[in-house]
């Protein structure tokens, strides 16, 4: 059931065309992992690299967060993995308003189907579409990453993890030990919600 309703949407992912991003990509890229994914990381915006495989995370952003897992010992195919915006912007501009818009359908659709126990948004733009989404107020992302936040949904509670973004590392060395700290913050929180990530 789930996986049927993941494939069609990934169907409709990738044969999109609600925003301008349709007419210059080469491939959507709407994200992989289980099904259902108990963990659940967003990225930003597919790169160069992702655009020409359709795969999230495969250029030097996925081996920061390769890197990132391992050191909390978990493994790419062991969580799921997206971005809020599926087609990448043009010289991997950021994101505009309106094409996060058309796309953000996309992710409440997979929320909805992977039923996550904690979502883990990457980055300022990933982390305030995931508040907004839950109607949780957002403070600046220096001041809320590595932080657990409550979360509804109809049929249960959730838990937010925002982390700075994976690239941050290219721009922003220093940046590095705080996304290294705030990955162990969550193995503590994966720990303590009482339940193995790593061992199925
Ligand atoms: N950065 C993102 O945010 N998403 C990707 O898929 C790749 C890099």
């Amino acid at each position: 059931m789930k996986h049927d309703a993941v494939r069609k949407l990934s169907h409709d992912i990738t044969t999109c065309t609600r925003c301008r991003l349709s007419l210059t990509r080469i491939n959507a890229v709407p994200g992989e992992g289980p099904v259902p994914s108990r963990l659940f990381f967003i990225g930003e915006a597919p790169g160069k690299k992702e655009d020409l495989t359709g795969r999230p995370f495969v250029g030097r952003a996925g081996s920061v967060l390769e890197a990132l897992l391992a050191s909390v010992g978990l493994e790419r195919n062991k969580v799921y993995i997206t971005s809020i915006i599926k087609c990448r912007p043009p010289e991997n501009r950021l994101p505009r308003r309106d094409e996060i818009a058309a796309c953000s359908g996309y992710l409440d659709q997979q929320i909805e189907i992977l039923y996550p126990e904690i979502i883990i948004p990457m980055g300022r733009l990933a982390s305030e579409l995931i508040f907004s989404h839950f109607g949780l107020s957002h403070g600046p992302i220096g001041r809320i990453h590595g932080k657990a936040f409550h979360a509804k949904t109809l049929h249960r509670d959730l838990l937010i993890v925002p982390v700075y973004h994976p690239a941050a590392v290219t721009h922003n060395p220093p940046i590095k030990s705080a996304l290294f700290e705030d990955f162990q913050i969550l193995g503590t929180i994966i720990e303590e919600y009482g339940r193995s990530f790593r061992h199925e």
